[in-house]
């Protein structure tokens, strides 16, 4: 049950018998501080404004409206007007107890299940995937994990670059490469390298070049030789971006692939309804849609080229074809793309051409979720020590060194089995963890040594306090059975509301994409943990039975909600480390 709403909803009912309308909202938070009580409505100094009421008095009136009963047992006017609301503890300890013993965390599946097209990772085959595919590929993970879990049908979209014309010249090193001695055996294990290979063997050898700008003829009107090649190159590079999908836990597969190349037939098509509607208009050579709606402050329209002098469509072009097929083949309620913000611009004015054209159907949400950029110690993009790209897999392989060596530091007696295992898990979850744990659309400076902290809001905290809560379960041989909960001290009482709390992070986390929310609250419930942990013995023989089985399920609770809430983010726990 999600607290808030309920608070809130009760609060907007007293709010309406005092005569207030209803535009104005209770604006019902979590309290920040628990003098405060659990939660405060705020919404009364801004009604009382509008009626040109003291806001005391009218927070008075709302108060005596407001039914709560069996809900909380300390309502109270505080400061300028707010009202402070105190969970009743029988409330409490039945909501508490209702989440322990339910497989689900007390989470509800969605009311209305929404199709979601999610479009995220999206590398580019022809060259490595690189720190800004990290981002995409690790924020849209989670965002489609969480979606599921709530109950929505969501569809992954891989949208990968695999046309454009530097295929031309890949295919053409491909089958270089392909009728020489290793043919059989070939391999795309370093594609940057090999994209530098090409690059340079169109520069130097004319014949080459020649021969590349061919292939991007013939591949364009479906040669069959030439696409066989450009079908081996996706297929190697693909193959690549599926061994960091499945080194780093993401869960996208070949059956989520729905590349720009997909979308070739309807783009013809498409650049004719526009023209046909006379919203795409011929400049200097080009066609291009000005928007007024995006013009500059001097009121130049904001250009969208679809076509190019000579017909070549470009990444605009595709990204509308992308919006009528999410839409309407795949009737998407919402459509969220996760690209970095330098591509904010792109998506507003695609969004706003799709829906000006009706491209779009109507109800549909297009929604572009930006990330800001992966930054190096120095404040400067995230580069190699040359200042060259720093490539996926030769990051996640470092990780795994520097966890294997913490790893083996801190619990030398683990099997080695184990500790491979640990070490891996706490590799992947600090590169992940660090970067969901930021506000989305900020930089964020990626620093291995706060990642791979056991202290502070990173995964190996996370996953150690799992851990212990694990160890303390084994060491009282503890029953699965859930005990009713007694919540006799703050800090019992504390670790309680944070767990039905856990609905209202969620549900916030499916509006707003943002999922570091789920990152704060993990922390949050796991800080929480500790200190109720110091304050509150469990396996003292002193402590009377009734107690030890409340504190007992409290702690259960406490671990399926961090093994859920780090599942949701595609991080796993072990149960040592
Ligand atoms: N391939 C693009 C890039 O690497 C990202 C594609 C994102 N999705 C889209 N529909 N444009 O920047």
């Amino acid at each position: 049950m999600n607290i808030r709403e309920l608070v809130s909803q009760k609060v907007s009912a007293a709010m309406s018998i005092a005569g207030i309308p209803s535009n104005f909202t209770a604006n019902v938070i979590i309290s920040k501080n628990a003098q405060f009580g659990d939660y405060q409505a705020n919404g009364t100094m801004a009604a009382a404004k509008a009626m040109r009421r003291p806001p005391r008095d009218l927070a008075a009136e709302i108060v005596s409206y407001l039914k709560l009963d069996g809900i909380a047992d300390k309502v109270e006017v505080a400061g300028p007007g707010f009202i402070n609301i105190s969970l009743s503890s029988e409330f409490l300890s039945s909501l508490a107890f209702d989440i322990a013993k339910d497989p689900r965390l007390g989470i509800p599946q969605a009311e209305q299940a929404d199709t979601v097209v999610v479009d995220y990772s999206a590398p580019n085959l022809a060259k490595e995937m690189h720190v800004g595919h990290l981002r995409s590929s690790i924020i849209g993970d989670a965002q489609v994990r969480l979606m599921e879990f709530l109950g929505h049908h969501v569809i992954r979209q891989n949208h990968i670059g695999d046309w454009g014309t530097q295929f031309g010249m890949l295919i053409a090193e491909l089958e270089e490469a392909l009728t020489g001695d290793d043919a059989l055996s070939f391999e795309l294990k370093d594609l940057e390298t090999f994209y530098q290979r090409s690059k340079a063997h169109f520069d130097a050898d004319p014949a080459f070049a020649t021969k590349s700008r061919d292939y991007v003829v013939r591949l364009q009107s479906g040669d069959a030789q030439v696409l066989a090649l450009w079908k081996r190159f996706i297929d190697l590079s693909m193959h690549h971006a599926e061994e960091i999908y499945q080194l780093l836990n993401v869960s996208l597969t070949r059956k989520d692939v729905q590349g720009e190349s997909a979308y070739n037939a309807d783009l013809p098509v498409l650049v004719k309804e526009l023209k046909d509607q006379n919203l795409a208009v011929e400049s200097e050579g080009a066609l291009v849609v000005f928007l007024d709606e995006l013009a500059d402050k001097d009121g130049n329209p904001s250009p969208v080229i679809i076509q190019k002098q000579g017909g070549g469509f470009l990444y605009a072009t595709t990204d509308l074809a992308a919006i009528r097929y999410r839409t309407n083949t795949l009737k998407a309620d919402r459509v969220l793309v996760f690209t970095d913000a330098r591509q904010a611009l792109h998506f507003k004015q695609i969004f706003l051409v799709a829906e000006k054209a009706g491209f779009s159907t109507p109800n549909a949400k297009l929604v572009h979720c930006p990330f800001g950029m992966m930054l190096g110690q120095d404040g400067k993009p995230f580069k190699t020590r040359s200042g060259g790209v720093v490539k996926l897999a030769d990051l996640l392989k470092e990780a795994i060194e520097r966890s294997e060596a913490l790893v083996m530091t801190k619990n030398p007696d683990l099997d080695a089995d184990t500790q491979a295992d640990v070490a891996r898990k706490v590799a992947i979850g600090a590169v992940k963890y660090a970067d969901l744990s930021k506000t989305r659309t900020h930089d964020y400076v990626f620093n291995w040594d706060a990642m791979l902290s056991f202290e502070g809001n990173t995964a190996p905290y996370l996953q150690y306090a799992y851990t212990r809560i694990q160890s303390i379960a084994r060491k009282a041989n503890a029953s699965t059975d859930v005990a009713p909960l007694i919540l006799e001290t703050a800090q019992e009482r504390a670790l309680a509301i944070k767990l039905i709390q856990f609905e209202e992070a969620l549900e916030q986390v499916n509006r707003e994409a943002q999922p570091h929310i789920i990152c704060t609250y993990l922390y949050d419930l796991a800080s929480l943990f500790m200190s109720y942990y110091e304050h509150c013995p469990i396996l003292k023989p002193e402590v009377p039975e009734p107690i030890k089985n409340s504190r007992l399920t409290l702690n259960a609770a406490t671990a399926r909600t961090l093994q859920l809430g780090l599942d949701l983010l595609g991080i796993e726990v072990m149960e040592q480390m």
